[in-house]
C-alpha cells in the first residue's frame, strides 16, 4: 500500500501545526503549499520538520512548495490559506479578503488534486466552505468545513474544566454556524454517560454555553494577534483520519444541507459521518423547540453572510 498524501494549503500558524501532526501521527507524506512570497519559510519548516523525524522514527517525507503542481494525487488537502483576525474583529469581517483567496486556491485544487477529501478551516468558515463548494464544482461528500469539531471540543473542555473530570469522558455536540450563534447542545451533553445537567447547576451550564460561544474571540483577544491554531489544527486532523482511516466517527462539521434540519443549500455545522466516502451521512437529532429557534437563528445567519459571497 503506497503512502498517504496531506497537503496544507496555508503554511502560517495552523498549517505549521498541521504539518507537525500529521507527520508525528505519520498519516502521509505532508506538502506544505503557501504563496511564492512565503515559498522560504513554508520550505524552512518542512525541512525542519524532516530533520525532527530522527528524533521519533517518523518516516514521512515532508516538502514546502508554492507550486501547486506538488499536491498532485493529495489524498487530503486542509486549506487555512488566508489572513486570520485581529483583536475587535469577527470572523465576518474577514470575508472579502479570504473569499478571493478561497478562489484562486478552489481553481488550482480542481485542476491539481481533483479527487481529495478537502477540508476548510479558513473563515468565515459556513461562506469559505460554500465559496470553495461553488467555485471547485467538487461532489458535496468531498468538501467539508472544520468548526464544530472544535466548537465541541471547547465546550468539551469547559466541562471538564467545571465538572473536574476527565476530558475523554465528556461527549458533546454544537450545532450551526462556527461564530456567536452557535447552538451547544447542553441537553445532550454526557459526562461518562451521566447527563451533565445532573452533574452542574443551570447558571454554569448557562455560563459554559456562553463562553463556548464566545471561545474563539475570547483566545483572540488573549493573543492579541492572530487566533487559535492548537486546538483548530488537532479538530482537523482528527477529520482527516477519520477519512483517512475510513473510522466512520460522528463528528459535527460543516456540510451541506439538502434538506436536513430543514435547511436547504448552506454549508452549516451538523453531525457527519466521515469515512472513507468523505461526508458519508449527516445525522439528523430531533431537536426541541428552543434548539429549533436557535438553530434556525444561526441558519439565518449564515445565509446572510453566504449571500455576501454572490455565488
Ligand atoms: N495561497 C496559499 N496560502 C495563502 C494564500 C494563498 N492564496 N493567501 C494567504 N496564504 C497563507 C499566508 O501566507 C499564511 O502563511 O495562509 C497562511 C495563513 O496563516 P496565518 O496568517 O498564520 O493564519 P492562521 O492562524 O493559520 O489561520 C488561517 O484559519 O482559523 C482560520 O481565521 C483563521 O482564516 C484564518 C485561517
Amino acid at each position: 500500500m503506497s503512502r498517504k498524501k496531506i497537503s496544507l494549503i496555508g503554511g502560517g500558524q495552523i498549517g505549521q501545526i498541521l504539518a507537525l501532526i500529521s507527520a508525528q501521527k505519520e498519516l502521509g507524506d505532508v506538502v506544505i503549499l503557501d504563496i511564492p512570497d512565503f515559498e522560504g519559510p513554508v520550505q524552512g519548516k518542512a525541512l525542519d520538520l524532516m530533520e525532527m523525524r530522527p528524533l521519533e522514527g517518523l518516516d514521512v517525507n515532508i516538502k514546502g512548495t508554492s507550486n501547486y503542481a506538488d499536491i498532485a494525487d493529495s489524498d487530503v488537502i486542509i486549506i487555512t490559506a488566508g489572513v486570520p483576525r485581529k483583536p475587535g474583529m469577527s470572523r465576518d469581517d474577514l470575508l472579502d479578503i479570504n473569499l478571493k483567496i478561497i478562489s484562486h486556491v478552489a481553481e488550482n485544487v480542481k485542476k491539481y488534486a481533483p479527487n481529495a477529501f478537502v477540508i476548510v478551516v479558513s473563515n468565515p468558515l459556513d461562506a469559505i466552505v460554500y465559496a470553495f463548494y461553488k467555485v471547485s464544482g467538487f461532489a458535496k461528500n468531498k468538501i467539508i468545513g472544520m468548526a464544530g469539531a472544535l466548537d465541541s471540543s471547547r465546550f468539551k473542555a469547559f466541562i471538564a474544566m467545571e465538572t473536574g473530570y476527565s476530558t475523554q469522558d465528556v461527549s458533546c455536540l454544537v450545532l450551526g454556524g462556527h461564530g456567536d450563534t452557535m447552538v451547544p447542545l447542553t441537553r445532550l451533553a454526557t459526562v461518562g454517560g451521566v447527563p451533565v445537567a445532573e452533574l452542574l447547576d443551570a447558571e454554569t451550564l448557562a455560563a459554559i454555553e456562553k463562553r463556548t460561544r464566545m471561545a474563539g474571540g475570547e483566545i483572540v483577544k488573549l493573543l492579541g494577534n492572530g487566533s487559535a491554531f492548537f486546538s483548530p489544527a488537532q479538530s482537523a486532523i482528527e477529520m482527516a483520519e477519520s477519512f483517512l482511516m475510513d473510522k466512520k466517527r460522528i463528528i459535527p462539521c460543516a456540510g451541506l444541507c439538502e434538506g436536513e434540519y430543514g435547511i436547504n443549500g448552506l454549508f452549516i455545522g451538523v453531525p457527519c459521518v466521515i469515512g472513507a466516502g468523505g461526508i458519508e451521512k449527516i445525522i439528523e437529532v430531533e431537536l426541541n423547540d428552543d434548539e429549533k429557534a436557535a438553530l434556525k437563528v444561526t441558519a439565518d445567519h449564515v445565509a446572510a453572510v453566504v449571500a455576501e459571497t454572490k455565488l
